[in-house]
């Protein structure tokens, strides 16, 4: 059974009159990276700050391994690491220096435990360096590594990934993952990008205008936006004869892009079928086939766009 760690529960936030959140409820387990999707505005910063301790909230209770903030506070922010704006360090010192300085302000953090979140985040061979000379990359990791000090068991980092290049997202995204999956550590991570979340995490929940309209698995967020369709590009040296010969798929689900390019769409349940068909056909009717593979689901974004735009609803 998993381990509850985070529990929002009927949160509702108001700067002002006007209302931010309206009754937020979801719960992120150990062992996982719970991502929190959604738009800009859509109140993915003011949860997390509240779930941190920057906010206060003026509805609902939040738990943090079962602490109610509510009740107490400092218990059960002890519990949780996170970086919400960029990491507070010093540039001038090393990343090693830096993680000193931080376990200082802190209780009985020692050497061994900075060793430790140092060889987490993969940053063991540039530790001595100054923060300077960091990439992005590496000052966000030395941020995890700093939030990590204190055996948190909920990590939350608001929107981690921005501004990093994709080589950077990827070292953060394998970090996360690692500290979920292998310590065990609850991970929540907030992002506008569906496709981010998609390959970071195992479950999202997801935020338009202050409401969440849905918490689902990676599987079952991709099934629900993308329907039970597939899209496959094929690359051949005639694409009017290929297409001709793929009798097998109907004339709406294909369509040629150019010369050599053609596109189908495939039901899911069929595919293995179609697709093996496809390939015989073609190659026993002497087209040169290059290339045939799933496209790259551009789509999906484009229809968690559509699901958000509108505020709308429940997704299915
Ligand atoms: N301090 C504040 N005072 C008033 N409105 C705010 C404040 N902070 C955020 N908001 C508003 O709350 C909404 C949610 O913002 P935010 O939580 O930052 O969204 P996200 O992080 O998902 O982009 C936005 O409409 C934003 O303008
Ligand atoms: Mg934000």
């Amino acid at each position: 059974m998993a381990t509850s760690i985070l529990q929002i529960e009927n949160l509702n936030k108001y700067f002002g009159k006007r209302q931010i959140l309206h009754d937020i409820s979801f719960e992120t387990y150990a062992g996982e990276v719970f991502g929190f999707l959604g738009p800009n505005g859509a109140g993915k910063t003011t949860t997390i700050k509240i779930a941190v301790g920057l906010l206060s909230l003026d509805e609902g209770d939040i738990k943090i391994n079962g602490i109610s903030i509510k009740k107490d506070f400092e218990g059960a922010i002890a519990h949780v690491g996170g970086i919400v704006e960029n990491p507070e360090l010093y540039k001038h010192m090393s990343g090693m220096q830096n993680l000193k300085q931080y376990a200082r302000m802190r209780n009985g953090i020692d050497q061994k435990r900075i060793d430790e979140v140092v060889e987490l985040v993969g940053l063991k061979n540039r530790i001595n360096d100054r923060v300077g000379k960091y990439s992005l990359g590496m000052r966000q990791r030395l941020g995890v590594a700093q939030a990590l000090l204190h055996h948190p068991k909920l990590l939350i980092l608001d929107e981690p990934t921005n501004g990093l290049d994709p080589a950077g997202i990827k070292g953060l995204r394998d970090i996360l993952k690692n500290l979920a999956h292998e310590e065990n550590i609850s991970v929540l991570v907030s992002s506008h990008l569906m496709s981010e979340m998609e390959l970071m995490c195992d479950r999202v929940g997801i935020i338009t205008n202050g409401k969440l309209i849905g918490v689902k698995t990676v599987e079952e967020l991709i099934s629900s936006v993308a329907g039970d369709m597939l899209t496959y590009k094929i690359k051949v040296d005639n694409s009017e004869k290929a297409i001709a010969l793929m009798d097998n798929v109907s004339d709406e689900n294909k369509k040629i892009i150019d010369e050599t390019h053609i596109e189908i769409i495939v039901g899911k349940e069929m595919v293995d079928e179609i697709v093996s068909g496809i390939a015989y056909k073609l190659v026993t009717n002497g087209v040169r086939l290059s290339m045939l593979c799933p496209s790259e689901n551009r789509k999906l974004e484009d229809a968690f766009m559509e699901i958000t735009k509108n505020g709308g609803g429940q997704i299915a």
